[in-house]
């Protein structure tokens, strides 16, 4: 993972809006978040944390045969942040494109690469998540701009000799509700000029905060399932990191105990598609995701989408 330097907490926010610490703890979990200095982009922040995920697989850049990004806030509309990050890794021998699913973008992205994985076309492949919601923020919007932060995380996804462990999937989309979050963009949209403010994303926080609750239980569920499951199975759960309250109202109803629930909201908001695999790496950090254990992990926001992945995680392959 990366993480940019700058922390930005919610008594900063309180001298840009009308906030304060409480409400923004009470309701998001939220005491801090991290904000990409003016050199910094999706892709800077995307090649270090890839170049940090390789350097714990201990493989070498032109191992690589594919690097897919998921990223909504890349720097162009093309080159794609994945191209920018294969030239910046050195990953010569690799085919990359970008994944735009917004917050559930990662386990999209994921699940992308999983499928050339297991069906042999490519062993060795790079999953980037990263974002820098800070450019596409109203700082004037507090029911927006206390949300979010900036950072990447990266994963390396690897063939496995032996019997696979699951590897199931639920992916999904509502495009009907495309409206509760979006954010126009400056380059693609027909009628968008330059005009200061018009990139900038919105939110309609109580119906995604419904949407969120009902449709990631299903996900988790169903994806639980089609691995050949019981959620009593699962034994860690990384869900994005989107508010705090999301996070326990959905392991309530799946009936997850905390100790098996990642969290790490508090510190750094809601970073898209980043949350996943930067919540994955400090999870195996903390020595608190195992070798072998069965993981479950869901992604959801703006589409509608979501996305949810069941595997085993199994992370050294150099002992095989
Ligand atoms: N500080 C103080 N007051 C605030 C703030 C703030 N930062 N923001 C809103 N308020 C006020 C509102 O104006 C409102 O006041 P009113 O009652 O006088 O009108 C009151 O607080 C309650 O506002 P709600 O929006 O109803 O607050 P809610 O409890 O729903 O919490 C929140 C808002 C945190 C945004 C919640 O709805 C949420 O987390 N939604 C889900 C967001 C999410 O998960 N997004 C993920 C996808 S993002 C993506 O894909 C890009």
């Amino acid at each position: 993972m990366y993480i940019p330097r700058k922390v930005l907490t919610n008594r900063d926010l309180e001298a840009l809006v009308d906030t304060d610490d409480a409400w923004i703890q009470t309701r998001t979990g939220i005491r801090e978040r991290h904000i990409a200095a003016d050199n910094e982009t999706a892709s800077t922040m995307g090649i270090e944390a890839g170049r940090r995920a390789l350097a714990v697989a201990a493989l070498a850049p032109e191992e690589i045969e594919l690097v897919i990004a998921a990223t909504s806030t890349t720097e162009h509309i093309f080159p794609s942040c994945a191209s920018l990050a294969q030239h910046g890794l050195g990953a010569r021998n690799a085919a990359a494109f970008d994944v735009n699913a917004a917050c559930s973008g990662f386990v999209h992205a994921l699940v992308i690469g999983g499928q050339f994985v297991t069906t042999g076309a490519y062993k060795k492949v790079l999953i980037i998540g990263t974002e820098v919601y800070s450019r596409i923020l109203d700082w004037h919007d507090r029911s927006t701009c206390v949300l979010f932060g900036d950072g990447a995380g990266a994963v390396v996804l690897e063939a496995r000799k032996g019997s696979p462990g699951p590897f199931s999937f639920v992916l999904g989309s509502d495009g009907a509700r495309a409206d509760l979050i979006y954010a126009p963009g400056v380059c693609g949209a027909p009628n968008v000029t330059s005009v200061n403010g018009q990139h900038w994303l919105h939110m309609n926080g109580r119906e995604v905060y419904k949407f969120a609750v009902k449709t990631v239980c299903d996900a988790v569920l169903q994806a639980v399932a089609a691995a050949g499951l019981r959620i009593e199975d699962i034994d860690f759960f990384i869900p994005h990191q989107a508010n705090d309250r999301i996070i326990k109202a959905v392991a309530r109803n799946l009936g997850l105990p905390d100790d098996k629930v990642f969290s790490n909201v508090d510190r750094y908001g809601n970073t898209s598609s980043a949350s996943i695999p930067i919540a994955l790496c400090e999870a195996v950090e903390q020595g608190r995701l195992k070798d072998g254990d069965n993981l479950a992990m869901v992604g959801f926001g703006s589409g509608l989408s979501w996305g949810a992945v069941v595997m085993r995680w199994a992370p050294r392959l150099n002992d095989e």
